[in-house]
């Protein structure tokens, strides 16, 4: 006798497989250059590499600490005050996290009830709508506008109600490449003061900011920190976004409620890979100083190629991210453009329309330039002659 087929009814009956894996598996297919997915295609630091042997081949290879090792949360603590002029307390203010998505992930399902409404700013990166959905909230997105997507502060008043509970932005911000500046924190700030509004501010490109007065973290401002839950990753810092190591700074309370589900998700990150980055940041700390010119040079050799090519590339302040306008060259919506670019050119991009839930009508594409000079020339050729 044969046993019913049950299919259960999806929670999230909308989602499919992301427009990076499509757009890697067409890349991989057509054998073009992927520019799609955001990961660099060069490795991180040897000294890194070295000391994760090093860990593993001493022995540290049992569960860590459910909030991460004790070194790792000090160096942090030690970066964010160097860099933000407030240091977090090591013991019941920062959590270690399985990538910068475990952190999203554990802060919107800590404080988001069923009914809560929590404001995002499309494009945005799509972890956040999910998380927000299983969690019974409801998404209230600001439509930001090209070129500049900056936030108009009397939308987000009027989006503001009595049941928004939290606000998620990026900055730098994938990716559009523009940053929040200190202004924008201070809107921010304004807007929900007098309200029980919490701030989840993903910040996984912090050390990837070109913008002249740096990266303005919700960390420097001492108001919202007291509300706020500020994400990082090392994948992003040092190259080696396979590690899925990640971190989130709150105060006290908050973070005792993101542990709860951190405890459950994962319990812990792994060991050595933490303890290498203790070390990694405590010796090398230059490598996160010196990493806006390392990648402000990518991005001008980048934009350099692609001057005499029919795009019009965006400005870029921070991530490593470039936006291309394409009108010039076609009449395609984005995502059949990328798609054409992909199989027909042998460049792959990624289309700005998933990012968003409402349409998108702009011709605007996105390209990560966190490849070697020769992978970023050789597909500046091929762009070049469209
Ligand atoms: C804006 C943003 N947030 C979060 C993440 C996830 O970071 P991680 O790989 O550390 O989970 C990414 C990765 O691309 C990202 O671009």
């Amino acid at each position: 006798m044969s046993q019913t087929p049950f299919v259960p009814e999806s929670k999230l009956p909308a989602l499919g497989t992301t427009i990076f894996t499509q757009m890697s598996a067409l890349a991989q297919q057509h054998n073009a250059i992927n520019l799609s997915q955001g990961f660099p295609d060069f490795d991180g630091p040897d000294y890194l590499k070295a000391r994760l042997a090093y860990h593993v081949s001493q022995g540290a290879n049992q569960y860590a600490p459910m909030t991460g090792v004790l070194p790792l949360r000090e160096a942090i603590a030690t970066k964010t005050a160097e860099l933000y002029g407030y240091k977090p307390d090591s013991n019941s203010e920062i959590t270690v996290t399985a990538g910068a998505t475990e952190a999203l992930y554990a802060a919107i399902t800590a404080l988001v009830r069923a009914g809560d409404e929590v404001i995002c700013f499309d494009p945005s990166y799509d972890s956040y709508a999910p998380a927000v959905t299983l969690a019974g909230g409801v998404m209230k997105r600001i439509a930001l506008q090209p070129p500049s997507f900056r936030v108009n502060w009397q939308e987000f008043a009027e989006l503001l109600s009595p049941r928004t509970r939290l606000v998620i932005l990026n900055t730098p911000h994938n990716p559009s490449a523009t940053v929040w500046q200190k202004s924008d924190f201070a809107a921010l700030w304004q807007a929900i003061k007098d309200q029980e509004v919490y701030v989840l501010s993903d910040e996984v490109y912090e050390h990837i900011c070109f913008a002249a007065e740096g990266h303005a973290s919700v960390l420097a401002h001492p108001q919202l920190r007291e509300r706020a839950i500020a994400v990082s990753s090392f994948g992003k810092t040092f190259h080696m976004t396979g590690w899925k190591v990640g971190y989130c700074v709150a105060p006290a309370a908050l973070s005792a409620e993101v542990r709860k589900v951190h405890q459950y998700l994962t319990f812990a990150v792994n060991t050595p890979a933490q303890l290498a980055l203790a070390d990694m940041l405590t010796a090398g700390p230059e490598h996160y100083r010196e990493l806006p010119a390392f990648y402000r040079a990518r991005r001008d050799r980048f934009v350099q190629a692609l001057s005499t090519s029919r795009l019009k590339v965006l400005p870029c302040e921070g991530t490593y991210f470039l936006l291309a306008d394409y009108s010039a060259i076609s009449d395609l919506n984005d995502v059949a453009f990328c798609q054409w670019l992909t199989k027909e050119v042998g460049v792959a991009a990624i289309p700005l329309s998933v990012f968003c839930a409402d349409a998108f009508p702009h011709k605007l594409i996105r390209l990560c330039f966190a490849k070697q000079e020769a992978t970023l020339d050789a597909a500046a050729e091929r762009l070049c002659q469209l």
